[in-house]
């Protein structure tokens, strides 16, 4: 059954009795920041996130600046901090202020520099810098709900070579069709930015694609 807004609204309203503001609760698919810092670390997902073969095949190097957008517990933020060291830098990109706080903590304790948490808006990251080198989603574009204005708002911080790195699997629950989102869609989406697929890995299984975008 498709859920109609007015049911999404009454089911936001629950959540966001529970702590989170409304419009958070929807954009973080309906579940309160700590619940999120646990799934999200738990060691069995991150081991099969295969951070270091994505940094591979991202070629991350020294001295990029890198957006992730929609850190979460800062299960890439970290290592692709320690990859683009010395001279890069990862901006965190965060809409709940908990989550922010998390990532930050968590940097100052693994003694990672180069990390600058970023509370960003739904529409729009936020960014201090328009030298983007990479920007990433992994997990998360299927939870914003206005993904082409996203991505229109984004753009704008992405160098003219600079490249847009998507990790997906378009979210399928069929309680939840407002998230479904298909490759085909976001090449879509990305067309009207300016960005054309330039690459694409097969490093997970289950439906899962990892696409690369850039002007060029
Ligand atoms: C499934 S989690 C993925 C977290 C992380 N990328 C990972 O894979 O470990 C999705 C995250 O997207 C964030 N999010 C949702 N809408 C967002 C938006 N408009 N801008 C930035 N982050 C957003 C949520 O707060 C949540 O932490």
């Amino acid at each position: 059954m498709r859920l109609g807004w007015a049911r999404i609204a009454a089911v936001v309203t629950v959540v966001g009795s529970m702590g989170a503001s409304g419009a958070v609760a929807w954009q973080l698919g309906s579940r309160p920041a700590e619940r999120w810092i646990e799934t999200l670390s738990r060691p069995e997902r991150v081991k099969q996130l295969r951070i270091d073969d994505v940094i591979a095949r991202l070629r991350l190097k020294p001295g990029d600046l890198l957006a992730d957008i929609g850190a979460g517990s800062g299960a890439f933020t970290l290592p692709f901090a320690r990859a683009v060291a010395p001279g890069g830098k990862v901006y965190a990109v965060e809409v709940d202020q908990a989550l922010v706080d998390h990532i930050a903590d968590r940097a100052r304790t693994e003694d990672v520099a180069n990390v600058t948490s970023v509370l960003g808006e739904f529409t729009d990251p936020n960014l201090p810098t328009q030298d983007i080198d990479l920007a990433f989603f992994h997990d998360v574009l299927h939870h914003i709900e206005d993904r082409s204005g996203y991505l229109k708002n984004l753009s704008r911080y992405i160098k003219s070579e600079g490249r847009i790195a998507v990790i997906e699997r378009g979210h399928r629950r069929p309680d939840q069709r407002e998230m479904h989102m298909s490759q085909e869609q976001v090449t879509g989406w990305m067309a009207d930015v300016g960005f054309r697929l330039a690459e694409e890995y097969y490093l997970f299984d289950g439906g899962k694609w990892f696409v690369v975008y850039s002007r060029h």
